[in-house]
C-alpha cells in the first residue's frame, strides 16, 4: 500500500470508529490516542514520510497535516455533542445503569402467514385470486349450489341466518357462483375468506374460520387433474412425505365428490382438511353456462386445520384468543 492509500485507510477507519463514538471517558481517551497519540496512527504515517520520494514529500506533508486537522476537528465536535456533556447525563436523578424498556414489535398472525403460503402455491400453478361477500343471500350460499331446501346444512344449527333469505356464508363456495355469473369460461380462481358456522365448538371446530375455495372451469377437465392439483398443493405445503388420502364423499354441488384427510402426527389420527369434486352439471347450468360444453373441478379447504397440522397447534381456539404467548411463537 502506498502512503497515500494508507492515509485514506486511516481516515476511513477513523470515520467508522467515530460513528460508534464511545460514552465513557476511558474509551474516548483511548480512541483519541489511537489516532492522535504520540504512537498513534497519524504519527506513524508521519514517520513514513522519510521513505517517500523527495519530490512527493511536500504534497504528502500537506495531506497528512490536513488529515490530522480533520481528525482533530471531527473528534472535538463529537466530544462536545457527546452524552458525557449532555446536561441530563449529569442529572443525579437519572440512573443510566437501569435496564431500558424493550418495545415489542407486531408480527403477522399465523393464519395470515398460512393464507399467504396457500395463495402463493396456487398462484404458481395458474390460479387467480378473487374475493366475495361474507353476508350473502341464501340463493348464492345454497340454492345455486344445488343444496335443496330441506338439506340439513341449511338448518339453523349450522348456518347463521340474518333473515330467512340472508345468511353469514357457511362456506366460500358462494363465490364460485358469483364468479361464474360474472365471467365467461374458462376460469381458474381461488377464493380465500372467512366463513361462519353455528357449530358445536371443539379443538377442531369454531364458529368462524377461514377457507380457500378453488374453482377451475374449462372444456376438458378431469378428476385426475383435480387429484394432481391437490397432491401438488399438499406436497408444496407439507413436504413430500405427508400422509394424505382421498375419501369418497358427498356434496350437492359436486359429482363425484371426495374429501382429503391428512395424518395428524400429534393425535395419531386422520384430520379432514378439504372437500372437492367435479362441479355438478346442475351448478354449471344454474349460472347460465352450457353443461354440455363446460366441465370443472372445485375444492374448499379449511385454513385453520392446515395451520394446525403444519405448525402443530392443538386447538383451533388458539387462533382467536389473541394470547401473545401463543402468537409470539410464529
Ligand atoms: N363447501 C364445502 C364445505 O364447506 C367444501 C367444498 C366441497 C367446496 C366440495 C367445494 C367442493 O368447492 O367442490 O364443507
Amino acid at each position: 500500500m502506498s502512503i497515500k492509500e494508507q492515509l485514506e485507510s486511516v481516515r476511513d477507519d477513523f470515520l467508522t470508529d467515530l460513528e460508534s463514538f464511545p460514552v465513557n471517558d476511558k474509551d474516548i481517551e483511548s480512541l483519541k490516542s489511537k489516532y492522535l497519540g504520540r504512537k498513534g496512527l497519524v504519527a506513524s504515517l508521519f514517520s513514513l514520510m522519510g521513505k517517500a520520494e523527495p519530490i512527493d514529500r511536500p504534497l504528502l506533508g500537506q495531506k497528512l497535516n490536513s488529515l490530522k486537522d480533520e481528525i482533530y476537528t471531527l473528534f472535538t465536535e463529537k466530544e462536545k455533542r457527546s452524552l458525557k456533556n449532555d446536561p441530563s447525563f449529569q442529572n443525579p436523578n437519572l440512573d443510566f445503569s437501569l435496564p431500558g424498556h424493550v418495545s415489542s414489535s407486531g408480527g403477522i398472525h399465523i393464519l395470515e402467514q398460512t393464507l399467504s403460503e396457500v395463495k402463493d402455491i396456487f398462484k404458481s400453478i395458474g390460479f387467480h385470486i378473487a374475493y366475495g361477500p361474507e353476508v350473502d343471500d341464501a340463493y348464492h350460499n345454497f340454492t345455486a349450489l344445488n343444496v335443496p331446501e330441506h338439506h340439513p346444512a341449511r338448518d339453523m344449527q349450522d348456518t347463521f341466518f340474518i333473515n330467512p333469505e340472508v345468511v353469514l356464508r357457511s362456506h366460500t363456495s358462494n363465490v364460485q357462483i358469483h364468479l361464474m355469473e360474472s365471467l365467461e369460461p374458462p376460469l381458474k380462481y381461488i377464493v380465500p375468506g372467512r366463513v361462519y358456522r353455528n357449530e358445536a365448538i371443539s379443538y377442531k371446530s369454531y364458529c368462524l374460520f377461514h377457507q380457500v375455495e378453488g374453482i377451475y372451469i374449462n372444456e376438458k377437465v378431469s378428476f385426475a387433474e383435480l387429484k394432481g392439483c391437490l397432491e401438488y398443493f399438499i406436497k408444496q405445503m407439507f413436504g413430500p412425505n405427508k400422509k394424505m388420502r382421498f375419501r369418497p364423499s358427498y356434496f350437492p354441488f359436486t359429482e363425484p365428490s371426495a374429501e382429503v384427510d391428512l395424518w395428524d402426527d400429534e393425535r395419531e389420527q386422520w384430520m379432514e382438511i378439504l372437500g372437492c369434486g367435479m362441479v355438478d352439471p346442475k351448478v354449471i347450468s344454474n349460472v347460465g353456462y352450457d353443461p354440455e360444453r363446460w366441465k370443472g373441478y372445485a375444492f374448499g379447504m379449511g385454513i385453520e386445520r392446515i395451520a394446525m397440522l403444519k405448525y402443530k397447534i392443538n386447538d383451533i381456539r388458539l387462533f382467536y384468543n389473541s394470547d401473545i404467548r401463543f402468537l409470539d411463537q410464529f
